[in-house]
């Protein structure tokens, strides 16, 4: 991978400062929008975590300037090039001074595209989040930020209430609360009022005005009027300063993205937000790949795409007030899953069909100078394959899978694509068409710097070797 910023001596404040918790089970993160997990508070203090090798691992990756383990279209500063701004100097501070609480998923809504049904937790919670707690008491005098809960509902996450009401929480300490808005009347205010004297933003998530929309989305019989009257609550504490800054943020997807002219007017016209993020969806693998595929209404390649950029070319989005989450970043998702899998039993087939096979790959490998292949995709079909290509005299000791189960054989591993394993290869064929974007940015983060096709691209090169 090409290093994006070149050597640094100076850093991403939030990969230098950040923690996030944002899994029950005690994994913690540097950044939410990195992909590298530094380690795990069931398992180690926080002290072991933060000056452990992982979290010096992820450090040394913005170093040295290729911020290998960021996703760059998630993480709103890359995606609005404004990530020159988080710059600092190089200097890690004892502890986290960002810390995000995000590890209950409990919620009283079950949006489309969020989840798939409503989140039961499971018994050995209670314990986990008792072990978190008594780690972030640790660092919570000397927090610049504490952030909660950006996963799910805070209203509903009693433990993380329980940390941001702290007698230890410095009243320096800005606070930044992610809600879905629909219980946040004047009784649950009371219950964390004393969060006014902090520094407080406060982010109220809606997907849409329209009760039919909003309930749909929202996977609640709630009516709208509801967060409605909610939000005209928090304007009015915005107004008189006890709430600092507030967003109302909404996720534009297939089913809401006409109303959204009518959306922001709505906003500006009722409420006293400062900002209105709009974010476009993404797929988080909820909902099966072509449903997903259908939502994602950014996608050049949707039916309704020209609709929607027919929409969003409303003046009202210049408004100072309207940012784009994802900047200007395109959809990852190309065309319909159900064509890229048929493409990939094409490339299947052609394989198995390949006139003069063994003369073709043999021709192929002399002219790509015999390298080391592995194969990416432990499913049946990536197996197949290698079967394959052991009939036609090439050998596959390896098949990368970052989701599959370890094995480890005589002939053969399945195995996650770690650095020092992916450096092993020259070329690594993806047995699948279909998760082809986030396959090749796994290989990037694991610092793959050999070649990557497809099992299609493969099946036309072996063609024309020989024609
Ligand atoms: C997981 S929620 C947690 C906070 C709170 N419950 C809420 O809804 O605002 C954090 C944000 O992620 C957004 N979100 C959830 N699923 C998403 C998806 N598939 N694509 C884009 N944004 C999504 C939510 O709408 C919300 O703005
Ligand atoms: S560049 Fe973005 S993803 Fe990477 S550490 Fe900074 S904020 Fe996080
Ligand atoms: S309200 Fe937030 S956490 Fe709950 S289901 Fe919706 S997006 Fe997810």
């Amino acid at each position: 991978m090409e290093e994006r910023y070149g050597i640094q001596s100076k850093v991403c404040s939030r990969g230098l400062n950040d923690i996030w918790i944002n899994e029950y089970d005690g994994k913690v993160r540097m950044c939410g929008w990195s992909n590298f997990y530094i380690g795990n508070l069931m398992e180690n203090t926080i002290e072991e975590i933060w000056n452990g090798e992982l979290a010096q691992k992820f450090r040394e990756s913005m170093l040295d300037g290729s911020y290998r383990y960021c996703n760059h279209a998630k993480c709103p500063h890359c995606a609005n090039n404004k990530m020159e701004d988080l710059l600092v100097d190089y200097v890690v501070p004892e502890y986290p001074t960002y810390c995000s609480l995000s590890y209950q998923l409990q919620c009283n809504y079950a949006c489309k595209f969020c989840r798939n049904e409503h989140y039961v937790p499971c018994e050995c919670e209670n314990e986990n989040y008792k072990k978190i707690e008594s780690e972030v008491k640790k660092f919570l005098p000397s927090l610049i930020t504490l952030s909660a809960n950006g996963a799910g509902e805070l209203f509903c996450s009693d433990s993380i209430i329980r940390l941001i009401g702290n007698e230890e929480l410095n009243p320096n300490t800005k606070i930044l609360l992610e809600t879905n808005g629909s219980l946040f009347n004047e009784r649950s205010w009371k219950k964390i009022e004393r969060l006014g004297r902090h520094n407080l933003q406060v982010v109220v998530t809606v997907h849409s005005f329209e009760e039919m929309t909003y309930q749909y989305l929202s996977g609640t019989s709630l009516p709208v009027q509801q967060v409605i009257d909610n939000l005209k609550f928090i304007s009015q504490l915005r107004r008189e300063n006890v709430i600092n800054e507030f967003e109302i943020a909404t996720v534009i997807c297939e089913r809401n993205f006409r109303e959204m002219p009518k959306f922001v007017e709505t906003c500006l016209k009722d409420f006293s937000m400062d900002t209105i993020r709009l974010r476009f969806f993404e797929p988080y693998g909820v909902m099966d790949a072509a449903t997903e595929w259908f939502y994602d209404v950014r996608n050049e390649f949707h039916p309704y795409h020209d609709e929607f950029e027919q929409v969003m070319s409303n003046p009202i989005f210049l408004n100072d007030k309207v940012w784009r989450w994802q900047g200007e970043t395109k959809s990852l998702q190309k065309e319909n899953p159900y064509f890229l899998e048929r493409k990939n039993v094409q490339a299947l087939s052609s394989l198995v069909t390949l006139p003069n096979a063994m003369e073709s790959i043999n021709k192929f490998m002399r002219k790509n100078d015999n390298p080391k292949i592995a194969l990416y995709g432990a499913s049946s079909i990536g197996n197949a394959y290698r079967k394959l290509f052991y009939e036609y005299g090439i050998n596959i000791d390896m098949i990368f899978d970052t989701y599959a189960c370890e094995i480890i054989q005589k002939d053969y591993q399945v195995r996650r694509p770690e650095e020092s394993l992916v450096s092993q290869y020259d070329l690594i064929i993806v047995t699948t068409d279909t998760f082809m974007t986030s396959i090749v940015e796994e290989l990037e983060r694991a610092n793959y710097k050999g070649k990557v096709r497809t099992m299609s691209d493969v099946v036309s090169d072996l063609k024309s070797v020989i024609s």
